[in-house]
């Protein structure tokens, strides 16, 4: 028998992140361009960050680009950026209205100017919310992350602000773009893909992961509270014995 979804009687996962798979395969099925199928993830997104609210989870990060996505033809790469513009300006009416804190992580240097200043802007008017921890994953690389970090610290180190024998892991967590929000605590990746692809490779050490063959235009709240069940019947022990 399918076991009930009580919010009550489960523990939810404060932090969830997500890798939104499958919207190309999700236009090709309906005959139609990929961008098609990023604009009907998009949409998703809007729906899961109040759904996921509505369960008690605290913080959501989705991966939007990656830094490999830039291989893409010029349409696909075109298309995302222009949804991602169209996102982030109707983002700041919805955050205000569901005092939800939006971020971004990534490598900013890459993205058009104008987009570096709609995210400054939706991070600042945003800054004070405490409703959903919103972080979107934008030309972001787990390896480029720590990459970059790495140089911050060594650039600290050699103008001495930074002592070698202060590096432990918190000192490196908190180099990376993530450095205000919890590691996550449940990762799920739609469309049957078994990978990470790049995503938070440092955070993710000891996150429980939920794979579904769902695409992602056609993830619902029904399919986050599939993936919460799930994670309750997984035992984390971080390594120790219970
Ligand atoms: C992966 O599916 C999806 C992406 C690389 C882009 C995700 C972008 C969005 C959902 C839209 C914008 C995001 C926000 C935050 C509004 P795929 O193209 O790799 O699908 P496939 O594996 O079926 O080809």
């Amino acid at each position: 028998m399918k076991k009930e979804f009580n919010s009550e009687e489960l523990t939810i996962p404060t932090h969830v992140a997500i890798i939104m798979d499958g919207n190309g395969r999700w236009a090709k099925k309906r005959l139609m361009p990929r961008n098609f199928g990023h604009k009907a993830g998009a949409k998703v997104v809007e729906q899961i960050c109040e759904d996921a609210y509505n369960l008690g989870i605290k913080y959501l990060t989705v991966y939007a680009f990656s830094t490999e996505n830039w291989k893409r033809t010029v349409e696909e790469v075109t298309g995302i950026m222009n949804l991602l513009r169209n996102y982030l300006k109707d983002c700041i009416e919805r955050a205000s209205k569901n005092n939800m804190r939006v971020r971004v992580i990534g490598d900013r240097t890459a993205l058009d100017a104008d987009i570096v200043e709609r995210i400054e802007e939706l991070e600042k008017m945003t800054a004070q919310y405490d409703g959903l921890q919103f972080t979107i994953a934008l030309n972001y690389g787990g390896r480029d992350e720590i990459l970059r970090a790495v140089k911050k610290i060594a650039s600290n180190v050699k103008e001495g602000t930074l002592d070698v024998e202060n590096i432990d892991e918190t000192c490196i967590s908190s180099y990376l773009d993530t450095n205000d929000i919890p590691d996550p605590d449940l990762m799920i990746r739609t469309s049957g893909e078994l990978r990470l692809s790049n995503y938070l490779i440092w955070q993710l050490a000891y996150c429980e992961f939920y794979f579904t063959d769902v695409l992602w235009p056609d993830f619902t709240v029904e399919h986050l509270k599939e993936a919460i069940l799930h994670y309750n019947g997984r035992d984390r022990r971080y390594g120790g014995v219970k």
